[in-house]
Formats: structure tokens, sequence, C-alpha cells
């Protein structure tokens, strides 16, 4: 049984100061819940007040960072790296989420990099692929999951793949408030869970889990949640209010 995760990209939004007050306020909502796996992921500048906070309050949530660096230290300007997150417990990293790869010039092969940065430190990456509309309407939604998955776990092979998470984000659904069909959505992520087999085998299809993300919100976690290959979701508008956040993890 895949536990189902429920992740929060908080994107760029939340000083420190209200960035306590949102992951106090989900707490608040979700504490004793067990059915899912819950996270946030806050902007670097938040890291060290959202972790002191989730420490004192001894609360059952995962830190995620929204992006990192694979190096250890150096001549890398505004970068921040895995050794330096692990300092402030963080425990989970986005990796190649869409925006990064669209506005920040990120590639197949530094996902690549990261990812395999991340395992090496015990990091949970929580891996982003997904096709654009223009993909999509090309019919080139399968060919373009395929080769960001296959490309993202590249030489994997020989290291604790059962950790890794994969965000199947459809970039028409992220933001539009139009989120995939459950159909659309199980089709691509059956797909991502079938590549992942092929890469590092059925063992490792089987035990990975793979979200969605694209406008998920409380009123269609559900249908989501209920097919059989997708474990949870990645959620970026409707994780920024305490209310809407805890209405997701508590999908049933
Ligand atoms: P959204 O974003 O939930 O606001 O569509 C999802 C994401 O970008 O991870």
């Amino acid at each position: 049984m895949r536990k189902p995760v429920i992740a929060g990209n908080w994107k760029m939004n939340m000083t420190p100061e209200e960035g306590v007050v949102l992951v106090e306020g989900i707490w608040d909502l979700v504490s004793g819940q067990e059915q899912a796996e819950v996270v946030v992921c806050p902007p670097f500048v938040d890291i060290p007040a959202v972790s002191e906070s989730i420490r004192t309050k001894s609360m059952e949530i995962g830190l995620g960072a929204q992006n990192m660096y694979w190096e250890e230290t150096g001549a890398f300007t505004g970068e921040v790296s895995p050794s330096m997150l692990l300092k402030l417990n963080v425990t989970h990293v986005i990796i190649g989420h869409s925006e990064r790869r669209q506005f920040f010039g990120e590639s197949d092969q530094g996902v690549n990099r990261k990812v395999k940065s991340a395992i090496d430190h015990g990091i949970v990456p929580i891996m982003c692929v997904g096709e654009s509309l223009k993909q999509r309407e090309a019919g080139e939604m399968q060919d373009v999951v395929t080769s960001q998955v296959k490309c993202g776990l590249f030489e994997l092979e020989e290291r604790e793949t059962d950790s890794i998470i994969i965000a199947y984000e459809p970039i028409w659904a992220i933001g539009t408030g139009v989120a995939a069909t459950v159909t659309d959505a199980e089709e691509a992520i059956s797909l991502v869970r079938k590549t992942v087999g092929d890469v590092l085998g059925t063992d490792a299809a089987e035990i990975i889990r793979i979200l969605y993300g694209g406008s998920v919100k409380p009123e269609n976690i559900s249908e989501f949640i209920s097919t059989d290959n997708v474990d949870g979701a990645l959620v970026g508008g409707a994780s920024l209010k305490p209310e809407s956040f805890a209405g997701i993890v508590r999908f049933s």
C-alpha cells in the first residue's frame, strides 16, 4: 500500500512570519489524521522559521524546499546546497517544477543531477514532469512525459529509489483553475509508472508514489485519489490557506 502524500508548494508567497502562521494553522486542522503524509514547501527564506515551528510543536509535517543545487559548496552565486537544507531539517525537495524549467532554463540533465544529489543526501526528491498545452494538442504528451521521466531517473539504478516521489503536473492545469480530468491524469500517471518500471524495475514502479498536480482543491482531490495510480497531490494555490489545504489532506 502506497501512503498518499499531500505536498503544498507555496511558490514565491509568504514571508517567514506568514509562513509560521500558515504551517501552524494547517497543523491545527490536520494533527491526528493518518491517511496522508503532509509536506509543506515554503520559499528558502521561510525555511528556518517554519522548521523551528515544526520542531517546537512536534508537528508531523515534512518540510520541503522548492529547489536546490547539486553541489556541496563553492562559487555558485544564488544557489543553496543539499547539506545547507539538511541543517534546517529539510526532508523533501521539489525538483524540476515546470516553472523552473520554463522561466529558469532547467534542463532534464540538471533535474537528473539534482535528483541524484537529493537521494545521496537522504532528501526525498519530488520530481516534476508534465507537458504544455501545445504539446498535448500536438499529441506529444506521451513522448514528453516518458522522456522527462527517463532523463530524470537516468543512472539511478544503483541508488535507493524507494523514497523518490514523482509529480505529474500538466502545465495547462497549473494555476488555471482547470484541473486535468481524472481520466487524463490517470492515463498520464500510469504511463509514468510504466516508465519507472522500464527504467528502475517493477518493484520500484510498485513502490514509488506519483502525485497529480494542477488546480487541485478540496472539491476534486477525492476523485484523483480514488484512481489506481494517483498517490496524492502537489498543491499550489490551495496550499496557501489552512482550510483549503487541510480540506485536501482530509480528502475522504
Ligand atoms: P496549482 O499549482 O495547484 O496552483 O495549480 C500546482 C503546482 O504548480 O505545483
